[in-house]
C-alpha cells in the first residue's frame, strides 16, 4: 500500500515537472523570471522598462481596464514617481465621469483606458494569468512554486513567435505564429529592434522588450505577489512553530500516564 502510494506520488511529480507546455503547435519554453521561485521578487527596473513598452507600443491596441493608474507608484511595482504618474494620467484618453456622464481629464485614481473597436486586441490586465501553463493534466502545483505560472512565458513566446508569413482571409490579414492556438493571429508583429529607447540604457532588442513587457503584464495581473509570498512564508513558519509546541505539550500532558498500568 505504502509502496503504491509512493510510486504514484513520484510519477505524478515526474509528469508534473515537464519542462515546456504546448499551446499552439510550438512549445512555450520556460524562462527564469526574477519573480518566480518561492522568494522571487519583481525587478523594479524591468517593470519600468516593460511599462515603457506597454505605454509606447501595446497601449495603442490593448487596454488595462483593471489596473489603477496610481498603482504605478506602489511599492513593489515599477515605483514611478507619484508626481509623474499624475501627469501621465492627465495625458491619457479622457475618462467618463460616473455622475455627470461627461468626459473629464483622467486622474491617477482612475483605471487605465480600455481599447475597443476594429483591430484592437483583448484587455491585457489579467492576460498573464489567463494564459497560465505548466500545470498539465497531472500538475502538482510544485511547478508553479518553482517556475511560476507560465503566463509571462506564453506572452514572451507569442511576441517572439512570428514567422513573417501573412495571409488574407475574408478581408482581414493574419500573421503566422505557431505559439497562438490557431497558428494565425490577427495581431501584426508589434515589436522590432530599437522600437523604444530605454531610459536605463538597456539595448532594446525584440527579445529584451518582450521579456520586459511580459514581466510588466505579470505585475498587472498580480501586483501583490511579493506580499502574498511573504505572507505564505510567515504562515509556514508559524505553523511549524505551532506544530512543535503542540507536539511537545502533548508529550508532556501524557507523560505521567505512559509506561504505567
Ligand atoms: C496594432 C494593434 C496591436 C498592437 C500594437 C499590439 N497588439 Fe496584441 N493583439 C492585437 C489583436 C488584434 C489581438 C487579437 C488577435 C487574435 O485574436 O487573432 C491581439 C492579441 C494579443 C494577445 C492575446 C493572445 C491570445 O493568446 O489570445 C496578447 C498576449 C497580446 N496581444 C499582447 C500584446 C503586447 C504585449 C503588445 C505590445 C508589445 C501588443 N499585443 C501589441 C493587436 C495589437
Amino acid at each position: 500500500m505504502m509502496k503504491n502510494l509512493l510510486i504514484s506520488a513520484v510519477s505524478a511529480l515526474a509528469i508534473g515537472t515537464g519542462a515546456a507546455f504546448a499551446s499552439g503547435t510550438a512549445e512555450v519554453e520556460d524562462f527564469a523570471f526574477s519573480f518566480e521561485s518561492p522568494f522571487g521578487r519583481y525587478d523594479q527596473q524591468q517593470l519600468r522598462r516593460g511599462f515603457q513598452v506597454y505605454r509606447e507600443v501595446c497601449s495603442a491596441c490593448h487596454g488595462l481596464k483593471f489596473v489603477p493608474i496610481r498603482s504605478l507608484s506602489d511599492k513593489g511595482g515599477p515605483e514611478m514617481d507619484p508626481e509623474w504618474v499624475r501627469g501621465f494620467a492627465a495625458e491619457l484618453d479622457p475618462a467618463i465621469d460616473k455622475e455627470t456622464g461627461e468626459e473629464r481629464p483622467r486622474k491617477e485614481t482612475d483605471m487605465f483606458p480600455i481599447r475597443v473597436g476594429d483591430g484592437m486586441g483583448p484587455d491585457l490586465s489579467l492576460m498573464a494569468k489567463a494564459r497560465a501553463g505548466f500545470h498539465g493534466p497531472y500538475g502538482t502545483g510544485l511547478n508553479q512554486l518553482v517556475k511560476g505560472i507560465g503566463g509571462p512565458e506564453y506572452i514572451h513566446a507569442l511576441l517572439t513567435g512570428f514567422t513573417g508569413e501573412e495571409k488574407e482571409e475574408a478581408g482581414a490579414i493574419y500573421y503566422e505564429n505557431h505559439v497562438f492556438s490557431t497558428g494565425w493571429i490577427a495581431m501584426p508583429p508589434p515589436l522590432s529592434d530599437e522600437l523604444v529607447e530605454y531610459e536605463d540604457g538597456t539595448p532594446a532588442t525584440v527579445e529584451q522588450m518582450s521579456e520586459d513587457v511580459s514581466a510588466f503584464l505579470m505585475w498587472t495581473a498580480e501586483p501583490k505577489m511579493m506580499a502574498r509570498k511573504n505572507m505564505g512564508f510567515t504562515a509556514v513558519l508559524l505553523l511549524g512553530l505551532l506544530t512543535t509546541l503542540l507536539y511537545l505539550s502533548n508529550k508532556r500532558i501524557w507523560a505521567p500516564h505512559k509506561g504505567k498500568h
